[in-house]
């Protein structure tokens, strides 16, 4: 996508990588003057370190085997849905559908990545939002209905998936991946907000080229404490 190393690359180990400034000489100081020998860390200097863009890879792989699809790491399901949203725009759309009620924040966060608002006139969409189970009235779509529909007018279908879990539905209910890219949000899976950890499961190899660019420009690969306490 671009020919600029903005972060850390997968390099095999003999190769030193003199594009990512990584502050060992703050770290090492910081390091001799607190004791943190207290807290729980594994060991490896690694830890300190820019993760690849997608994320820390051993929790990358407990999610892409459990949604068997690619999966990227974001700072929290909001900025995994403002990824998608630059998806939507980078590929020419420009009015997402979205159904009623909404939650607030959906509008400006669109609006931010310059996509307009539509949920009266559904004739006037390119691409579709969907929340479900929904925030704030719990509406919970057809979402295979939604998907085969929405792929049959070549129309992205992006799945708000923060309450789309065993917490907030019957545990009889599967929790099949669907859409382009399907965004989890750990603040609603287990309560846990200040982490700011979500992830967003991705089966359309284009919405995952961007997403990840948009990691690597925005931020790297989450962080490795959070993910670690994750797993
Ligand atoms: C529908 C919906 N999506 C995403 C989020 C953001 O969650 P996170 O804390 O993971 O960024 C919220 C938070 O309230 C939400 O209600």
């Amino acid at each position: 996508m671009s020919d600029i190393l903005l972060a850390k690359s997968n390099l095999d180990a003999d190769v030193i990588d003199a594009a990512v400034g990584e502050a060992h000489i703050v770290r090492d100081t910081f390091l001799s003057i607190f004791d943190i020998s207290g807290f729980d860390l594994p060991p490896a200097n690694k830890i300190w370190e820019y993760q690849e863009p997608q994320g820390y890879k051993p929790l990358i792989k407990l999610l892409e085997d459990r949604y068997q699809a690619p999966v990227i790491i974001c700072n929290g399901a909001k900025q995994g849905l403002g990824s998608c949203f630059y998806a939507l725009k980078q590929l020419g759309k420009s009015n997402l559908g979205v159904k009623m009620p909404y939650w607030a924040l959906i509008p400006p966060l669109m609006e931010m990545h310059g996509l307009s608002f539509q949920s009266n006139d559904l004739s006037k969409i390119d691409s579709y939002l969907d929340v479900s189970p929904n925030n704030p009235d719990g509406h919970m779509s057809d979402l295979k209905f939604l998907s085969e529909v929405l792929s049959e007018n070549k129309i992205p279908f992006i799945h708000d998936a923060a309450y789309y879990t065993h917490t907030y539905l019957p545990s009889s209910y599967n929790l099949d991946v669907f859409g382009d890219a399907q965004i989890y949000s750990i603040s609603k899976m287990f309560g846990f907000s200040s982490l700011r950890l979500g992830f967003v499961v991705c089966k359309n190899p284009e919405f995952y080229k961007l997403i990840k660019y948009y990691m690597e420009n925005m931020t790297v690969g989450g962080l490795y404490f959070v993910s670690n306490i994750f797993i």
